[in-house]
């Protein structure tokens, strides 16, 4: 899905006005990590950049960090929840089955006015969100919008495979996006891609109508997240270039115009990869995996807020967010902040 906009600008454009992150208070160190698997700090960090995740507890869910961090968000923007129009909530680890994760953020919030939804485009749902929420505003049917990427991936983590369990992490991000008229430029593309033939690379195939609760699994191993790690981290790098130069092209930029590109945290190696590639330099590439591990939809908003709160990127500033996952899903938005 392309909008280009070389074309007529459109009136409106969906501007961030408020943004937030929140991760659950527990966290994991690789060092604790192996004592439970047959792994150490030194493979760990070299191999992924993960140091550290958060971790949620029994009784912290999806739908509490969504609001922690859509609270943040409002409050940036000084915005009323009542305002909002629409609230997309990007997840693979929902609050239930049905209804959506959005429902219960909604009540919280009490966001009366708006319609809710989740976005199951896994690691891509915050990007694919903003770019639904752009059409929206930019068509002048609404006015104000919450995206959020939320996850508790460690509740579908097989915690005794050290394949798969060293990378990921809990957490939310949220932006909150308004309609200006008046020159502010907003996002100006989105561009997003999927390819359901290499669905089997990232996947977790319990509870669904295929291995649905009622029968039993025919591998136990089904109700957790199962990746095929170099598959996709070849897959990844290859993808995320691509978007980027569809995206510099389609809005005739060159990477110098560029402030920051924020890529989705799924290992530093592939981000580190991607800039030597397209020669992009350190102060133009975040990563802070580091600390959060790979946090799926949540991923992107986090860094997104932390660099907005460190300066790294102002009022002004050109911001490619770019995203791959699951599905496989890939995409980016290109924003003027
Ligand atoms: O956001 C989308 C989801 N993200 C992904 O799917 C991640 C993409 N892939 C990756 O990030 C990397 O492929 C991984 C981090 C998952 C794996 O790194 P790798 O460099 O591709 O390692 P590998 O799978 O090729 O394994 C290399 C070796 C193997 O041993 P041998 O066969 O060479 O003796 C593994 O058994 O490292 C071993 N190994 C480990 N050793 C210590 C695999 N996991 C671990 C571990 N600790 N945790």
């Amino acid at each position: 899905m392309n909008n280009p906009p070389n074309g007529r600008p459109p009136a409106y454009r969906a501007v961030i006005t408020g943004y937030g992150s929140f991760a659950p208070a527990k966290t994991l160190t690789n060092d604790e990590l192996g004592k439970m698997v047959d792994t150490s700090d030194e493979w760990i960090s070299s191999r992924t950049g993960v140091k550290v995740r958060h971790i949620t507890s029994d009784n912290e869910s999806t739908a509490w960090l969504a609001t922690e961090a859509a609270k943040k968000a409002l409050a940036q923007a000084d915005l009323d929840a009542e305002e909002l129009d629409i609230i997309i909530v990007a997840t693979i680890t929902p609050e239930m089955v049905f209804p959506s994760t959005a429902s219960f953020v909604q009540r919280a919030l009490g966001a009366n006015r708006a319609w809710v939804f989740d976005m199951a485009a896994a690691c891509s749902g915050f990007v694919y969100s903003l770019a639904i929420v752009q059409q929206f505003i930019e068509s002048g049917r609404y006015k104000n919008a919450l995206v959020i990427g939320a996850e508790t991936l460690s509740k579908i983590t097989d915690w005794t495979d050290r394949t798969s369990c060293i990378l990921f992490g809990d957490g939310a991000g949220a932006v909150v996006l308004e309609r200006s008229d008046d020159g502010q430029k907003g996002i100006i593309y989105s561009t997003m891609h999927s390819d359901g033939d290499r669905w089997e690379a990232l996947n977790c195939q319990a509870y669904g109508s295929r291995h649905p609760a009622s029968r039993e699994l025919d591998d136990p191993k089904k109700v957790f997240m199962q990746i095929k790690g170099r598959e996709v981290y070849q897959q990844a790098i290859r993808r995320i270039i691509e978007t980027i130069n569809d995206s510099l092209d389609a809005c005739d930029l060159t990477l110098d115009d560029v402030k920051m590109v924020i890529s989705h945290q799924m290992n530093a190696r592939i981000i580190e990869s991607v800039a030597k590639r397209l020669e992009l330099p350190d102060e133009k590439v975040f990563i802070n995996i580091n600390e959060y591990g790979n946090t799926s939809a949540a991923s992107v908003p986090i860094a997104f807020d932390e660099c907005v709160r460190t300066g790294k990127i102002k009022r002004g500033d050109i911001v490619i967010l770019v995203v791959f996952g699951a599905g496989l899903t890939w995409g980016a938005n290109v924003l003027e902040f």
